[in-house]
């Protein structure tokens, strides 16, 4: 092991992502030609891998079901050099997230069946303690239940990043917006976090509320940051869009390899832009080609 190396955990979720892009315009109620396939996924999932990519020591937490996905779920951990020994296996099947999209690769659709993240209880989150306690960062995220983040809140000692993954879900953060020294959030999960209209509003909400460090993220328009200073825009990088999916979680890592880098908040947010760039430049919702980030 890197003894050098700086420890992220993250606690969250893992799901099988199933996705079909159709070759043709959709109909509804009717079957059209087009690519199905089948990936690893999940916020927490993907914010391990690419802080592992960044070259962080990471570990992940979470329940993980002995279904037919088992043996993927170990290899793609090896091969991302993602530690799942504090993993809870069961014997139950994975969550799964179906979507479609249309022929421009817009989603359409989706329905996701997260039973294993309604088990990520207290209980479960109290035996990630001793594990977690290294690491120089613990990132949670949002879809973990409100008791569990509630808990993880009063009970972890490191910096705490979220992840606030979709509008319905951000929300649960809020009994631990005083315990977080990063979040990320689009504006939209900002939005129904706080209550308010609108970037700056929200961004002073949220620093009112304890945030330590706050980074709203605008799709192709970048990111707007403040840590209680000034409130100042990173520009997104200007690059062809392959794949936007995962943007926001490539960010989310970026963010947190900064912090356990101890690296200038201005300069966190330019990684997380630049990390971001390079996943919406590049296929599937991780890439490897984040690994030139690498200190
Ligand atoms: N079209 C784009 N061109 C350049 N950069 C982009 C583009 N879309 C997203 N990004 C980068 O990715 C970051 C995160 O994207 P976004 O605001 O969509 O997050 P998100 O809604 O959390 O996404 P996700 O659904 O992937 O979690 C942006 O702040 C930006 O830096
Ligand atoms: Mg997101």
């Amino acid at each position: 092991m890197d003894m050098g190396k700086k420890k992220v955990a993250v606690i969250g979720a893992l799901n099988v992502d199933i996705g079909g892009r159709s070759s043709g315009p959709l109909v509804r109620g009717d079957s059209i030609p087009g690519r199905v396939g089948l990936t690893l996924g999940g916020v927490g999932w993907n914010i391990a891998r690419n802080c592992a990519l960044l070259g962080a020591d990471t570990s992940f937490f979470s329940l993980l079901g002995r279904d037919e996905h088992e043996p993927s779920i170990r290899d793609e951990s090896a091969r991302y050099c993602v530690n799942i020994d504090g993993c809870r296996w069961v014997d139950e099947t994975n969550n799964r997230y179906l979507y479609v999209c249309d022929e421009h690769g817009d989603m359409t659709a989706a329905v996701n069946d997260m039973g294993l993240c309604r088990q990520m209880d207290p209980a479960f989150a109290a035996g990630c303690l001793d594990r977690a306690a290294s690491a120089g960062a613990v990132v949670v995220d949002a879809n973990l239940p409100q008791e569990t983040l509630r808990y993880l809140g009063g009970a972890l000692r490191a910096p705490i990043v979220a992840d606030g993954v979709s509008i319905v879900k951000s929300i649960r953060l809020r009994p631990i917006l005083d315990k977080l020294a990063i979040l990320k959030a689009n504006l939209q999960e900002a939005e129904a976090l706080t209550g308010r209209t609108g970037v700056e509003e929200c961004i002073r909400a949220l620093l009112d509320a304890g945030v330590k460090r706050v980074v709203i993220s605008r799709g192709a328009e970048g990111v707007v940051c403040s840590d209680g200073g000034e409130i100042f825009p990173v520009n997104s990088v200007h690059t062809d869009v392959v794949d936007s999916t995962g943007a926001g979680d490539s960010m989310t890592a970026a963010l947190t390899v900064g912090l356990v880098r101890d690296m200038d908040f201005a300069d966190c947010a330019a990684l997380g832009v630049t990390a971001a760039g390079i996943t919406v430049a590049n296929p599937g919702a991780v890439t490897a080609a984040l690994a030139v980030l690498r200190p």
